[in-house]
């Protein structure tokens, strides 16, 4: 377990929706918690071993608390469904401090969220801290029915700057329309499906990337499992052949090379290590075109190589 982690206990388990609990988590020592800003989220370490991540709810400015909204996944490897079936109130977890793939530009002149079923958890975070700042911003929110659809209160504040739109009654979230209609020089947040992540990217792709923001939950290409390199351990010189059918994260892990990972997917950033030589095949879901280009990080789960050999800053 790495020496970041954190011990929290299980405050309140909220019903949300049929398929979505919001879990309170508080610190079992009283101390602060790690700060974190929004569009953050948390790993948390599940006792069976896995490792998931889940966005933060709550106000930037809570210290006291991390508040997750976890939706239950049908095809469940064990996060959402032990969350839901087994996870209760006073048990205690581990969890990693606070991590950012999808930061808010608090300089933007106008933000626009568009968020399709649980992508809507991190918005919920950045529409707390916008308010704080009194920038302005628009949510389009995207759910299948209004029983599936959470935080329905809470957004019933911003009846004004909040479009629901419902699958069954009016079909889907026209995200072209939405990104045409928008302020000159918005900046644009996406989370959610991968049906509303394409639409997202398409209507969005004539605009600037620095004002693009992406979080995906699920990979959006197959991860590099072609093998065929040998990665090279720059702080230990250890050398470690990746085959056919591995990942760079596997043939460490079957060596015996620990490297701190969570979603497998390229989505949460955490086997995220630095590039000393070499040429990645990057699969990730993180790092914008222009970082790929640059080629000083890479994530192990799911990114190849380009070259016989990479050198990893390890
Ligand atoms: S473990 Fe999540 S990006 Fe690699």
């Amino acid at each position: 377990m790495p020496e970041t982690a954190l011990r929290v206990r299980v405050k309140a388990v909220v019903w949300e929706t049929d398929d979505i609990r919001l879990f309170d988590l508080q610190p079992t020592d009283g101390v602060a918690l790690p700060p974190f800003t929004a569009g953050a989220h948390v790993d948390l370490c599940l006792p069976s071993g896995p490792v998931r991540s889940y966005s933060l709810v709550n106000a930037q400015s809570e210290r006291h608390r991390y508040l997750i909204g976890v939706s239950r996944d049908r095809a469940s490897r064990g996060g959402s469904a032990w969350l839901h079936d087994t996870l209760r109130c006073g048990d205690v977890l581990t969890v990693q401090p606070p991590r950012n793939n999808f930061s808010l530009d608090e300089t933007a002149p106008f933000t626009v969220l568009v968020a399709g079923g649980i992508g809507v958890t991190p918005m919920m975070s950045m529409i707390k801290r916008l308010t704080a700042l009194r920038a302005s911003w628009h949510l389009h929110y995207g759910a299948r029915t209004r029983r599936t659809a959470a935080f329905m209160e809470d957004l019933a504040a911003f009846s004004d700057r909040v479009d629901m739109r419902f699958e069954d009654e009016a079909g889907r979230l026209d995200v072209r329309a939405i990104v045409a209609g928008a302020p000159p020089g918005s900046h644009f947040y996406g989370c959610g499906p991968s049906g509303l992540m394409a639409a997202f990217a398409t209507a969005t792709a004539d605009v600037p990337a620095r004002r693009v923001h992406l979080e995906y939950f699920t990979a959006r290409e197959p991860a590099a499992t072609e093998g065929g390199f040998v990665v090279e351990l720059a702080r230990s010189g250890r050398a470690v052949a990746v085959q056919a059918g591995q990942s760079i994260l596997d043939a460490l892990k079957a060596a015996g090379i620990v490297v701190a990972h969570s979603c497998e997917q390229g989505v949460c950033g955490t086997c995220e290590v630095g590039i000393v030589s070499g040429i990645a095949d990057h699969r990730d879901t993180i790092l914008t075109e222009s970082e790929r280009a640059e080629g000083k990080t890479m994530m192990i789960c799911c990114s190849g190589a380009k070259s016989a050999k990479l050198v990893l800053d390890l």
